[in-house]
């Protein structure tokens, strides 16, 4: 409906910078830029049944004369690079309303489906049961942008960028410059906005590009007309360009300007700040490698959930970006692309008009278990205010620009800025995290404290020490550290590194099979002795009296999802492995998990062996191969829609309570505890349960993902370890 508005007679005048010739309108709505979708189950992010928007309708393709070329087309259209395949009689389900094109011939090379020829629009003798697929190469076209990202205005009118010129000389430029005078850029140059007929809703639209969820309102003086403030981009409000004449530009006007309000994480008032503390709770971001992108979660019943991709849109991203205190979205991204969600989906088919406060608020359907798979999670890349904090940072040294020593911009005693090295120890993933952050570059692949094999032709001084991480600033000028450099080993060779990547994986155990598989075993001492070897018992073993005696274990299977964008591979190569001739297999990681049963205090009571793994693909999801096999000295990982699975009846798949007094306790399982591999979200590695021993029989209760439940429902759970009268059912 929106998208036939007409635009309206009042002009946004270019006053500075290219003039256009005479009135260049775009007075027809023409939507020609046709979206292209799939659809259908089951569908995947790369396969299903296509649909075309065209002329305000969403339609099908009927399969006749169909062929690999149009597949081709329709592919990169999508934005993939090729297709491997098409499908026909409605393998994805059939779809509805019009059967848009029939008897479709393309040659190959077209740039959209529009140019093939076919019988024309509409023009089918064709069922439903017809409609045609396609199986798309799951690789995307480098930097490709989703044509659902901008509506079709914004090629129509060219504006690619907005920006804000701080109006009279504001003392300090203090980050992120917040109001001034609105400026477009406009092919190879840069405009301003005649303020005749601007209103708060352009603010809004402005403010919402910029980064920013809120606009000042009666901030200046400011009239009517044009945007609907539900628009993420300026060049989606209607608009034309004049030329004006030399005696009067923007007569009676002024040059736009805008205030906008920042979000509580960009505050530069940090009383401010405190005050407006984030109040949403019930939506957040996971996964993503930048600020304001990520998986979409939502909060329902105490528990996360995630949002499925069907007719996910830039309106519903918006609300969600504003509602997380950014601006309006810059992409809302389908098909799981940041990675997949483990718990419920509670979302379908979200429909926001765009002013909504959050994004409950807006229509939707409930899911259904068949509707959705954590393949199709929605998520989004939100408009972030420009903090300039990548002009602080660099890295040199390394032999890809993903890589190197880490430097920053810091004052001398002489009051001038010269770049500097970081002091290695310390320095973990934590660190490393934030500083790929900041410069940009992604997730932290690895955090180095020796960097002597790279280039030390131009080195500089260690400036900063001690830097201390929680992982989520913005910059490491957010990080504790020293107030003066103080590092043991000041050369060069030790200073702090990074590799910075752009995916990473992302482990998470399933918690309900570690529930559903629990339960105590006395195992013989004479069956223990390779255990014993591999230090998977209690200390107290060690004074028993061999082979003699057992020990009461506690044991559950473990299910270890990767759930991320790249495959996890041990830190250590090959080279490096251990070899256990006990159980005749490589361990390629000294510390992989962590099982431990603490008390109500958080103490443990017991812990069990620091676990080391011989990593695989034990299984896969539909549609992924297996690539990692332990055996016969193979590749070690987990793909990326893999699990690895360690049954509950294998050797140290336990924590050895021998010494453990009846009463309640929780259990917890920490993936990768020591950060040693990257992962693009380290809070869901933890797994808990209430666990309850009555010395001879256990229970687990309340299984999840240490990010999986609202704040007040983890903090119930961690109560009850103390109710030690709790009955359990
Ligand atoms: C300048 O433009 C205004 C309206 O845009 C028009 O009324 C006026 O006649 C024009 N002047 C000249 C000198 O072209
Ligand atoms: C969705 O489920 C909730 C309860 O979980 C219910 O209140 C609501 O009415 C349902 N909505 C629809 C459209 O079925
Ligand atoms: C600071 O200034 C003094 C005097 O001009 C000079 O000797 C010194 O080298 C300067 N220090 C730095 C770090 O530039
Ligand atoms: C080292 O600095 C010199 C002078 O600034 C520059 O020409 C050279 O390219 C630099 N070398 C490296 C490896 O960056
Ligand atoms: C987790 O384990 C449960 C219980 O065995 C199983 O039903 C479920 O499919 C598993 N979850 C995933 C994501 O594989
Ligand atoms: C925690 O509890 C244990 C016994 O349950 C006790 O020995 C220990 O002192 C407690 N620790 C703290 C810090 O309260």
């Amino acid at each position: 409906m929106e998208k036939s508005r007409r635009p309206q007679q009042l002009a946004f005048i270019l006053l500075f910078g290219l003039w256009l010739p005479c009135c260049l309108t775009q007075t027809t709505p023409s939507n020609s830029k046709l979206k292209v979708r799939l659809a259908g189950y089951p569908r995947k992010h790369n396969e299903g049944r296509i649909e075309l928007f065209y002329k305000g309708e969403w339609g099908t393709i009927c399969d006749d004369d169909f062929s690999l070329a149009n597949a081709n087309v329709l592919c990169r259209q999508l934005g993939f690079v090729s297709a491997t395949g098409w499908t026909h009689s409605a393998k994805y389900g059939k779809g509805q309303g019009k059967i848009w094109l029939d008897n479709v011939q393309c040659g190959g090379g077209e740039k959209s489906i529009e140019l093939c020829k076919s019988r024309g629009w509409g023009n089918s003798d064709c069922t439903h049961d017809e409609d045609a697929g396609v199986v798309c190469k799951d690789e995307r076209i480098p930097g490709f942008v989703d044509s659902n990202v901008i509506d079709a205005h914004v090629d129509e009118n060219k504006i690619e960028e907005v920006r804000l010129r701080p109006v009279v000389a504001m003392a300090k430029k203090k980050m992120p410059i917040t109001e001034g005078v609105v400026e477009v850029k406009y092919k190879d140059g840069w405009a301003q906005i005649c303020d005749i007929g601007w209103t708060i809703k352009n603010t809004r639209v402005v403010c919402g590009m910029l980064g920013f969820p809120h606009e000042r309102k009666n901030y200046f003086h400011i009239h009517s007309v044009a945007c609907l403030g539900t628009e993420v981009h300026l060049a989606a409000c209607p608009l034309e360009f004049s030329k004006p004449n030399a005696t009067s530009a923007c007569t009676g006007g002024m040059p736009a300007v805008v205030s906008c309000m920042p979000g509580p994480l960009f505050m530069q008032n940090s009383g401010l700040k405190k005050k407006l503390k984030i109040s949403v709770n019930n939506v957040r971001l996971k996964g993503g490698s930048r600020v304001g992108e990520g998986r979409v979660e939502v909060l329902k019943d105490n528990e996360w959930g995630t949002v499925c991709d069907d007719r996910w849109n830039l309106q519903s991203a918006s609300v969600v970006c504003r509602e997380l205190g950014f601006g309006s979205a810059k992409e809302a991204l389908t098909g799981g692309r940041l990675g997949q969600g483990m718990g419920p989906i509670y979302m379908n088919e979200v429909k926001c008009v765009g002013q909504e406060r959050s994004i409950w608020n807006c229509p939707f359907k409930n899911i259904t278990m068949e509707d959705c798979q954590h393949m199709e999670d929605a998520a989004v890349r939100c408009n972030i205010p420009y903090m300039g904090l990548e002009n602080t940072i660099r890295i040199t040294g390394g032999r890809t620009r993903y890589e190197g020593r880490v430097e920053v911009l810091s004052l001398d005693s002489n009051g001038t800025q010269s770049w500097g090295l970081i002091c290695g120890e310390s320095w973990t993933t934590k660190e490393a995290m934030v500083a790929c952050r900041q410069l940009g570059l992604g997730y932290a692949n690895q955090g180095l404290q020796e960097t002597w094999y790279w280039d030390s032709s131009n080195v500089t001084e260690m400036v900063m020490s001690g830097v201390k991480c929680t992982g989520s600033e913005m910059s490491l000028s957010q990080c504790q550290h020293h107030k003066t450099v103080s590092c043991q080993k000041a050369a060069a060779k030790f200073a702090a590194g990074v590799i910075c990547s752009e995916t990473a994986s992302d482990l998470v155990l399933n918690a309900s099979l570690v529930q559903q598989t629990v339960y105590i075993e006395d195992r013989p001492l004479h069956m223990l002795y390779c255990a014993a070897e591999e230090d998977c018992l209690s200390k107290s073993a060690a004074k028993a009296n061999w082979p003699y005696g057992h020990r009461r274990l506690l044991r559950f299977s473990s299910q270890i999802h990767n759930i991320g964008r790249a495959d996890f591979k041990p830190k250590a190569g090959r080279h490096s492995w251990v070899w256990h001739a006990c159980h005749g297999h490589y361990h390629s990681m000294d510390i992989f998990t962590h099982y431990d049963l603490l008390n109500a205090n958080g103490t443990k009571v017991a812990e069990g062996h620091k676990a080391s793994f011989c990593l695989e693909d034990t299984d896969c999801q539909e549609g992924v191969s297996k690539r990692y096999e332990c055996a016969n000295f193979g590749d070690q990982g987990i793909t990326v829609g893999c699990w690895d699975l360690y049954r509950h009846d294998i050797d140290c798949q336990w924590i050895d309570i021998t010494d453990v007094k009846p009463g309640n306790y929780i259990l917890q399982v920490v993936i990768n505890p020591n950060y040693e591999v990257a992962e693009s979200d380290f809070t869901n590695n933890a797994m808990k349960c209430n666990c309850k021993y009555d010395g001879h029989r256990i229970w687990l209760h309340n299984c999840h993902i240490g990010d999986a439940f609202s704040e007040e429902a983890e903090r119930r759970f961690e109560k009850y370890p103390g109710q030690l009268n709790n009955r359990i059912s």
